[in-house]
């Protein structure tokens, strides 16, 4: 396997590996923390234990950073990709410095959100992350599927990763409000974030079956230029250069 097919694999082996089993145990933990709360106000007491609460919390946030990297990285196999591809380093390298610190703000932005206590730097960071990944969603290079946005690996992936960044700012929030008010915010929107998070499974198994090893590439590009998904064509298999 050639680089660009380790690169363009990262991110799924780390989405099926990391990711996907750590929503698993969110959500379960999301579901007890919810059960336990609602049978101590009704029963005045439940047999599930208080720990769930701080194993949702804990586990949350690894998940708000897990997924932003997958973001990342993701996005990175496009834009560098393109990058590579069309030689833009030669042509306009400040672009790609700029495209590099875009980079460099979005991780930097997560982790001070992650120190930061004080709501107005909650807010700041936060507002800093996404803006930084969404301007990153914006190059070249990303396969947005515009015109198909309701079924878009992209734009499901990008509002995900701005859905568990809200979480994180919020967090606080959630406790100190005895209305729990930001509690049924974060209840509403994480059930959204849920949803979405089963699309990005589906989208991105087809994403990946769309997307050639290098081997593959100058038989898939011909099936493309002649657009054999939407009318018959005879591909002539390239020849393949021996390999030992
Ligand atoms: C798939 C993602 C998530 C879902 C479905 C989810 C859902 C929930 C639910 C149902 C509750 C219980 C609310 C109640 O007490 O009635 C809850 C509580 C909470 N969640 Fe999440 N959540 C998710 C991700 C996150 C993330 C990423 C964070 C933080 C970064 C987080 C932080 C919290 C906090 C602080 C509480 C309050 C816990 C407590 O009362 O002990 N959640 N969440
Ligand atoms: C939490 C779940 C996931 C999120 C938030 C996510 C997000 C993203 C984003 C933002 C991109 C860049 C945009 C694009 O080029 O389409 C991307 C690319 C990609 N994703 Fe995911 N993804 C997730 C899960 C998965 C899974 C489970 C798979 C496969 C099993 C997958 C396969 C891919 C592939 C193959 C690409 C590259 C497509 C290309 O460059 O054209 N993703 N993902």
């Amino acid at each position: 396997m050639e680089l660009r097919d380790v690169m363009l694999l990262l991110h799924p082996v780390i989405a099926v590996i990391v990711v996907y089993p750590l929503i698993g145990i969110v959500v379960n933990r999301a579901l007890l923390v919810r059960q336990r709360r609602l049978q101590a106000a009704t029963e005045g007491k439940s047999k599930i234990p208080p720990v769930v609460g701080q194993e949702h919390v804990k586990l949350g946030r690894a998940l708000t950073a897990a997924v932003v990297g997958i973001v990342l990285i993701g996005l990175a196999f496009g834009i560098f990709g393109h990058i590579l591809e069309k030689q833009v380093w030669t042509k306009t390298p400040f672009k790609v410095i700029l495209i590099t610190l875009f980079f460099v703000a979005a991780i930097a932005s997560l982790t001070l959100l992650y120190k930061a206590s004080d709501k107005m730097w909650r807010g700041i960071f936060a507002t800093l992350s996404g803006i930084a990944i969404v301007i990153l969603g914006c190059q070249d290079g990303v396969y947005r599927q515009t015109n198909q946005w309701y079924i878009s690996h992209y734009y499901y992936g990008v509002v995900v990763a701005l859905l568990m960044i809200f979480s994180l700012a919020i967090l606080p929030d959630i406790y100190k409000d005895k209305t729990n008010r930001w509690r049924k915010v974060h209840i509403a929107l994480n059930s959204i974030a849920t949803l979405m998070f089963i699309a990005q499974g589906i989208t991105g198994s087809l994403a990946l079956l769309e997307v050639p090893l290098s081997w593959q590439e100058t038989y898939f590009q011909k099936l493309y230029e002649q657009q054999c998904n939407i009318k018959p064509c005879t591909i002539q298999a390239p020849k393949m250069p021996n390999k030992p």
